[in-house]
């Protein structure tokens, strides 16, 4: 299939409505608040739906921004960010397959623990998260994006640009085309094609070196790649 152009690219990603598994947590708001702004439809996804109206109602108002269920936040979405801790990411999409057959979803999801010398990478049989969720979702096209953003910027409302580059991974060139777009739509934020959905598994855990990069200099680092 042809590629789409530049204009068009944006265009598609500036009508998608989103759903946000797991939206009620800091990463999933902070990328709801920051797609609102940019005039997405959001819809904010929880286990519960109360919580996840609660949610929504701080991050912009209905039609706009509205809270449901997961699997109703799936269904209603054009593109779908999974935004739930590794612990409870088999089990969600499993259940969510169905909710999510031919939607383009997006693995922001870090597999990570802590210990006294800090975060290090949980192995993952898949090879990554994003890995895990192409397998449990033979229907969807899996990419992995927004894995270095981090909510604290997302959220802070001085924070008006977020001067960084969101790698983008995937096997398919409209589904990473289309999520560089969506990132783009954040003020200060370049999409970068990063590969394969094969080569993940680096990305995600290179989210434990910025957190020692954050610790040591009390920072909320993201990433610029040069050259390009
Ligand atoms: N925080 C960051 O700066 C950041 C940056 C980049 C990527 N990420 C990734 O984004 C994901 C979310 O991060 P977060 O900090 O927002 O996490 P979080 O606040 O701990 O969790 C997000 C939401 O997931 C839901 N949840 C919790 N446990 C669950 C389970 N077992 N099954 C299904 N849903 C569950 C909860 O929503 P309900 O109770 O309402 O269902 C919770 O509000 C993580 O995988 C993380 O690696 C985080």
């Amino acid at each position: 299939m042809a590629t789409q152009g530049t204009q068009e690219i944006a265009e598609e990603a500036a009508r998608v409505a989103v759903g946000i598994l797991g939206g009620t947590g800091d990463e999933g708001r902070g990328l709801a608040r920051r797609l609102a702004m940019a005039g997405n439809r959001v819809i904010i996804g929880s286990r519960d739906a109360g919580r996840a109206a609660g949610a929504a109602a701080t991050c912009g108002s209905p039609p706009q921004v509205t809270g449901a269920v997961n699997e109703e936040a799936a269904r209603a979405a054009d593109v779908v960010i999974v935004a739930v801790p590794w612990e409870g990411h088999a089990d969600l999409l499993t259940r969510l397959a169905s909710a999510l057959e031919g939607k383009i979803v997006i693995d922001c999801v870090n597999p990570m623990a802590f210990d006294s010398h800090g975060a290090y990478p949980i192995p993952v049989p898949e090879g990554s998260a994003a890995q895990q969720a192409a397998a449990v979702l033979s229907g969807s096209t899996v990419v992995g994006a927004f894995h270095h953003v981090s909510a604290p910027l997302l959220l802070d409302p001085d924070v008006s640009e977020l001067d960084m580059d969101v790698l983008v991974l995937g096997d398919d060139r409209h589904a990473t085309d289309l999520v560089q777009a969506l990132a783009e739509r954040i003020p200060g934020v370049r999409g970068v094609y990063a590969g394969r959905l094969r080569n993940c598994g680096q990305v995600e855990a290179l989210t434990c070196n910025l957190v020692s990069v954050n610790r040591r200099y009390k920072a909320h680092a993201g990433l610029r790649v040069t050259d390009i």
